[in-house]
């Protein structure tokens, strides 16, 4: 059986789609498949999850990469997470069904290899996206993500320095909408658009940095200045503000959304000291505190 980690978006949205970098972190959901071949005429899903799209289209491509027969694979979903609060349930299926598989056949794809495939399997379901996520279920820890996946590095840090408190909102996002948005925004407003982004990736490279040097009050304030950008494309929303804001008031160095906007979740990094009262703010604020670990394994056999 493989598992795979779902993934939390530190820094970096929207802009990444178009090439700049992103900062992601792998979590504490995680996906595990087996799969197995059984020499009947058909391939067979168990599943506990409604859509499991992800996994057909994971066994159709990686059948294909392989030269395996087509036929008789029996996939079964062992664990999974919901995609309620946008921790990329459809990556990390897609990245445990290949690898499932990939075991079961004998075969050992390289990460490159498994990531080229998965990201394949998600853009012919979804039509859209960076690949990020796909790379957080792979490489797992907290990576600098670019260029659909030409770099990709890790950026270590420890995560009992800090704490970064999720908030929920309560409404599902809508990310390939999202998408489609800012690029309509992008077509009329090209140059205001391309600049928003350029100034997403200086502080993407700034954060990194930053981070590793546990700077912690300054990438606080980068998440700031990532928000009002993310605010600017016109994704954020007065759900998402009002946490945001709460959290700021109650002491967090930093917040923002994380991921496509317009619902799902908020992040905010605070001290360990103000833990408590910035989680307290955000729930009076109406939001779901969603405990979460980040900088997990990423793919691996279980
Ligand atoms: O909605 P999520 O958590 O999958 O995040 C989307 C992030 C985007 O940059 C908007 C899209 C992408 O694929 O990078």
């Amino acid at each position: 059986m493989v598992s795979a980690p779902g993934k939390l978006l530190l820094l970096g949205e929207h802009a990444v789609v178009y090439g700049y970098p992103c900062i992601v972190t792998a979590i504490d959901r995680r996906m595990a498949i087996s799969v197995k071949n059984t020499q009947i005429a058909t391939n067979g899903i168990h599943s506990a999850i409604n859509n499991t799209t992800f996994v057909e289209k994971a066994l159709e491509i990686g059948t294909k990469a392989w030269n395996l027969p087509s036929n008789g694979w029996e996939a079964a979903i062992e664990k999974s997470f919901p995609n309620t609060y946008g921790f990329g349930s459809s990556s990390a299926v897609t990245v445990a069904t290949l690898s499932a598989l990939a075991e079961a056949a004998g075969k050992s794809p390289t990460k490159q290899e498994l990531f080229g495939l998965a990201f394949q399997v998600v853009l012919s379901v979804q039509g859209v996206g960076s690949g990020f996520d796909v790379a957080a279920a792979i490489w797992g820890g907290t990576i600098f993500y670019k260029n659909k996946g030409q770099l990709i590095e890790e950026v270590p840090f420890d995560e009992k320095d800090v704490s970064f408190i999720v908030g929920y909102t309560d409404i599902k996002a809508d990310t390939t909408t999202l998408i489609q948005e800012v690029a309509k925004k992008k077509r009329e407003y090209p140059q205001k658009v391309e600049k928003i982004f350029q100034g997403i990736e200086k502080l993407v490279v700034e954060a990194k940095q930053r981070i590793q040097e546990k700077d912690w009050e300054r990438v606080g304030r980068l998440m700031d200045f990532n928000q009002e950008y993310l605010r600017d494309l016109g994704v954020s929303s007065q759900k998402l503000e009002d946490l945001i804001v709460a959290a700021k008031k109650a002491g967090a160095w930093g917040a923002k959304l994380s991921g496509a906007g317009g619902g799902d979740c908020m992040i905010a990094l605070v001290g360990k000291e103000k833990r408590e009262e910035v989680e307290t703010a955000i729930t009076k604020a109406g939001g779901e505190i969603v405990p979460v670990k980040m900088n997990e394994e990423g793919v691996k056999t279980i």
